[in-house]
């Protein structure tokens, strides 16, 4: 019996794991080939599945991200499973708004504003708010770089060939534009909550002003955060109560230092008592006795703002993306950021052990948080957060997947605890090509240029966005289209 030559490559499709839908998350199509295969990520049991994105800056590598977090998205939720998915988000972006704001024109010009409005809710709600509301006005336009809740209109234009018909670059991966529920927690927020709200989506977002327990501040953290200086008497008797007695609450330290430090004299008491004032009011602190168990229940909040007493690990969900907002919505130091990075661990931990869900954690600018190879100590808790996630992670199902610009200046040890490594459009730096090709089995081959600021690179940068290579198991590497974000 004859058999076509396009059956037997259908059949060997399916035993290939990176061709067949079933073993993982959607990555892209083939480069190589005529046939440009659609190829999917084979997510193993019981090994970590860490994934480095790596690429000069512009050429999508957030956009990838998001793009793998969608696909993980849907990949689970089709087989009928859960996943926690949690994205540190590092930026938002002004320009993405005004490519919105464009977008929208153009659509209200071709189509009219009401069937633009049928076809764009969320956009006409937009638009519409920042005219009629003039008081949030100035508070809107900066959509986070993962405002997952919001369709990618911007890329709604973008087409694969014009040619003998037109192929929009979805249609071409066999996608189509989507907006997925996240659950943003902001910390000390720098606007209205409702304004960031609305710029992320609105609907299907909800966002949950982030709290840490003053327990989990240790008494040199709050020392440099306060500005309390060694050696004064106020310092001195604050540390005993916070470190040796551990008492976290501000009022509680009050209370006691007023009947067991008797001999303290009054400008002494004046001080402990600015400081503890202000610890108090600020919002990103907890303080008191922990919240009884029947608080833990998150009620509906009308609005879609949860602000309630608990620490923000208590807000992580299955039921949504969970995007930890550490761009200027937040006012958080870099030590306050680390913090936060190694208490979200803790609970990922827990939640991991405990009800056996799969999880994966973004970083975009990774180097942002865990700094160079220099800091790279026990004492960094975003680096020891990393050390940990990539020892305990493959026991716990708990993946990483980490993005940045440069390799070098990182410790060598990011690059080596992951399982696949992709590169977007090209590379900043030739030392990080030397880097690549000691850490990829088959990376003496490796082609990747090398790219320096210029004009021409400037006006061929459009050609190599969203394209670029994917090295399974650092073992053999791939050239591909990468699949586009759905989502803004
Ligand atoms: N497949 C694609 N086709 C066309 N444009 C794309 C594609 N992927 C991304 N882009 C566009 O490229 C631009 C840069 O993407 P992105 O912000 O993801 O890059 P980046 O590498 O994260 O940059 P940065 O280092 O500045 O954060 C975005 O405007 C995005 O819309
Ligand atoms: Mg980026």
């Amino acid at each position: 019996m004859a058999v076509s030559t396009r059956r037997a490559t259908t059949s060997t499709e399916s035993t290939i794991p990176h061709f067949n839908p079933v073993s993982g998350p959607y990555l892209g199509r083939l480069m190589s080939t005529n046939r440009k295969e659609k190829l999917y990520l084979p997510l193993k049991v019981g090994e970590a599945n860490h994934i480095f994105i790596l690429g000069k800056t512009g050429y999508g590598k957030t956009s990838f991200m998001k793009a793998l977090a969608e696909a993980l998205w849907e990949y689970y939720h089709e087989q009928g499973r859960e996943v926690l998915i949690v994205i540190f988000e590092r930026k938002y972006d002004y320009s993405k708004f005004q490519r919105l704001k464009a977008f929208w024109k153009k659509r209200v010009e071709e189509f009219g504003y009401e069937e633009a409005t049928r076809m764009h809710p969320f956009l006409a709600k937009y638009f519409e708010v920042m005219e009629k509301r003039p008081s949030l006005k100035n508070q809107l336009g900066f959509p986070g770089d993962f405002a997952m809740s919001i369709p990618n209109y911007i890329l709604l234009d973008a087409y694969i060939t014009r040619k003998p018909y037109p192929v929009d670059v979805f249609t071409w991966h066999g996608l189509q534009l989507k907006s997925f529920p996240t659950r943003r927690i902001i910390f000390r927020p720098t606007r209205m909550p409702e304004a960031i709200r609305l710029d992320n989506g609105w609907g299907k977002v909800e966002v949950v002003i982030g709290r840490i327990h003053l327990r989990d501040i240790s008494f040199e953290m709050l020392a440099r955060k306060f500005d309390i200086p060694k050696g004064t008497a106020y310092g001195r008797i604050l540390r005993k109560y916070w470190k040796v007695y551990k008492i976290h609450d501000p009022d509680e330290i009050l209370k006691r230092v007023k009947v067991e430090e008797p001999s303290m004299r009054e400008s002494t008491f004046e001080s402990l008592k600015s400081i503890l004032d202000e610890i108090r009011a600020d919002p990103l602190y907890l303080k008191g006795s922990v919240l009884k168990p029947k608080a833990e229940k998150i009620t509906r909040s009308e609005n879609g703002i949860y602000d309630e007493p608990k620490p923000f690990t208590d807000y992580l969900t299955t039921k949504a993306i969970n995007i930890i907002d550490f761009s200027d919505n937040s006012d958080l130091d870099l030590e306050e950021q680390r913090l936060i990075m190694y208490l979200m661990w803790q609970k990922i931990k827990l939640i991991a052990g405990r009800k056996r869900v799969d999880v994966w954690i973004f970083f975009d600018e990774i180097q942002d948080l865990i700094g160079t190879a220099g800091e790279a100590s026990r004492h960094n808790l975003a680096w020891k957060t990393m050390e940990e996630i990539y020892r305990k992670g493959r026991s716990l199902s708990v993946n990483v997947v980490a993005g940045t610009q440069y390799l070098y200046k990182l410790p060598m040890s990011l690059i080596m605890g992951a399982a696949h490594i992709a590169v977007i459009g090209a590379l900043a730096s030739p030392k990080d090509l030397d880097i690549l090709r000691v850490a990829i089995m088959d990376g003496e081959r490796l082609r990747i240029p090398v790219e320096h600021d210029s004009f021409e690179e400037f006006l061929k940068r459009r050609k190599k966005k969203g394209r670029g290579w994917f090295s399974f198991d650092r073992e053999f590497t791939v050239k591909l289209y990468f699949r586009p974000n759905q989502s803004f």
